[in-house]
């Protein structure tokens, strides 16, 4: 949907589940658009069930004037692997003190307006109340997404191969947001 300035005003809030409907649509959107996300093997399935399935730490969705969600984004306990190590070595944490931001997804006609940022902002204050340090792996070829991570100050600390075969860059938030998580750990 193709949106004029006025129509640009968003809140974020918790994910209810009476979002998914809406939440699918924005990914078929997306899926119309670009078929590099989401990955393959979600696409013949339930797609509201595989947007929210790894974010069970917290889920936020970002709505319009008339509450009609517009971008989502959740964060997610982390699994021990290859990006676990690079995120534990770089952060010099144990992997149970990390949240990853993960599944975030913004309408296409509501993109380059700031909300897929409100949204991180949100999702990294939760994870930092929670005594986390928020974390993310964005797919090498995910401009947008990876622009926006560097944009907020985020820093890539390596790269490893994702299940899907597909580079993913793995990142870790900048000072500022590294300093009050690890004072929310120390308090
Ligand atoms: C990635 C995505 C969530 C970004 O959402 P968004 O709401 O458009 O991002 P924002 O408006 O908050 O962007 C903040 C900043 O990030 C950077 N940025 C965002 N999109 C960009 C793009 N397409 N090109 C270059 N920079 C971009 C800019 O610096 C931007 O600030 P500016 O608009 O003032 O220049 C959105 O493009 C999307 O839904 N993509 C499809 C899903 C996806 O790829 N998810 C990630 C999978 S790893």
């Amino acid at each position: 949907m193709k949106r004029n300035a006025a129509d640009r005003a968003f809140t974020v809030r918790a994910w209810r589940p009476g979002d998914d409907p809406a939440l699918v649509a924005i990914l078929r959107a997306q899926i119309q658009l670009d078929p590099g996300w989401p990955p393959a093997y979600a696409r013949g399935g339930d797609l509201g069930k595989w947007l929210g399935a790894p974010a069970t730490l917290g889920r936020w969705v970002a709505v319009d004037s008339r509450e009609e969600p517009v971008g989502h984004v959740g964060i997610a306990p982390v699994a021990p692997g290859e990006r676990a190590e690079l995120w534990t070595t770089a952060l010099g944490c144990d992997i149970s003190a990390l949240a990853e931001v993960c599944r975030n997804l913004v309408e296409p006609g509501m993109r380059r307006t700031g909300v897929s940022a409100g949204l991180t902002r949100v999702a990294l204050r939760a994870a930092i109340d929670a005594g986390r340090v928020p974390v993310a792996a964005v797919l090498q070829d995910r401009q947008a997404s990876l622009a926006m991570m560097l944009s907020a100050g985020w820093r890539v600390v390596g790269g490893v191969v994702g299940s899907s075969g597909r580079e993913l860059s793995v990142m870790i938030p900048g000072p500022r947001v590294l300093a009050a998580a690890q004072a929310g750990r120390a308090a």
